[in-house]
């Protein structure tokens, strides 16, 4: 016991590390006002983005790249970044009033609880659009044919997982789900949870592979991990919702029980649920066991999230 936690506390303080180092690398894709008319939005997305989040999928994109003998850092940043600002604008939207209404977020007040709800709005807007300027400007690098080859493929994986057949999708039918008196069934429970979560998981991962040039079947394997974390990740952040600590995890508790919504952990209960995200862990590292390149540092990844406390 004694040895796991100081494990975990170890591995916990080398994600912050990782988070600080794109924490700097963000603040150095933020959008600079060039007028006064623009100083209201370019605060309120920087105080959104660099919020300090855990950075979990540009780390995930990161450390894909790298177990698939990715190097450098010109293709992978922006590709980083824009995944964090998709995820951020997607936090921005879901804490809305009109959606999960929120007031704390990332250890402050939610955007729109600072700015009002017209510049969340825009707010996550404006994120979303800085996202694919920042993911475009990598074709400016590109060289070979098979660089643009890559870069393309990315940029699709980025926008087909960030809409309505991903994350958009997702939240469409968790807000459909919430007006629903008769229990979830599983396969809806699948699908909101694949989509609004698992989506950008699997979009970070992919991309990794994709620029790092993994074949196809790899990014299969990696397709089928990405959906084992994301579901595991969203059911823990239900599990927190009721068992976690406001102060530690940055975000407000009890939402899911006000918004009266049906989870996993509705469904199942706490058991069954923690049980469910170490099973799904477990499968995912199985899989990254089975890939070629080092996958040391994200098999401990997954396996620290199973018990993670924020
Ligand atoms: C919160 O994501 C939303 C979910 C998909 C569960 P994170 O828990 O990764 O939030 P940040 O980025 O660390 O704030
Ligand atoms: C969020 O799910 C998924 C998103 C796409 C933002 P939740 O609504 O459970 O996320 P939190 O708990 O507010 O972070
Ligand atoms: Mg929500
Ligand atoms: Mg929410
Ligand atoms: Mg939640």
């Amino acid at each position: 016991m004694m040895k796991e936690k100081t494990t975990d506390k170890a591995f916990r303080e080398l994600m912050k590390e990782k988070a600080a180092v794109i924490d700097e690398m963000l603040a150095g894709y933020i959008f600079h006002p060039a007028c006064d008319e623009q100083e209201l939005i370019a605060e309120a997305m920087r105080y959104s983005l660099l919020a300090g989040g855990k950075r979990l999928r540009p780390i995930l994109m990161q450390e894909t790249y790298r177990m698939f003998g990715g190097s450098g850092t010109q293709f992978i940043e922006p590709f980083m970044a824009a995944m964090e600002m998709i995820h951020t604008y997607s936090l921005v939207h879901d804490d809305l009033p009109a959606m999960d209404n929120d007031e704390y977020r990332r250890g402050r007040r939610t955007t729109w609880a600072v700015y009002g709800d017209d510049m969340g709005i825009l707010t996550g807007d404006a994120l979303l659009n800085a996202a694919y300027e920042t993911a475009l400007s990598v074709l400016e690098v590109c060289e070979t044919p098979e660089q643009y080859r890559r870069v393309s493929r990315a940029l699709g994986v980025l926008a087909a997982n960030a809409g309505v057949r991903g994350m958009i999708g997702g939240q469409v039918a968790d807000m459909a789900a919430e007006k629903q008196k008769e229990p979830l069934t599983g396969q809806q429970i699948n699908y909101i949870y694949w989509n609004k979560t698992g989506a950008l998981i699997e979009a970070s991962m992919i991309i990794g592979a994709v620029l790092a040039g993994a074949t196809l079947s790899h990014q299969e394997d990696i397709s089928l991990c990405a959906m084992d974390i994301g579901m595991a990740f969203q059911i823990q952040d239900d599990i927190l919702d009721i068992v976690g600590d406001s102060a530690e995890l940055g975000k407000s508790v009890g939402s899911d029980a006000a918004n009266g919504k049906q989870t996993y952990v509705t469904a199942h209960g706490l058991e069954q649920a923690g049980a469910e995200v170490e099973r799904l862990s477990n499968e995912a590292i199985g899989i990254l066991q089975k890939l070629p390149g080092d996958h040391g540092f994200l098999e401990t990844l997954v396996r620290y999230l199973i018990h993670r406390r924020s």
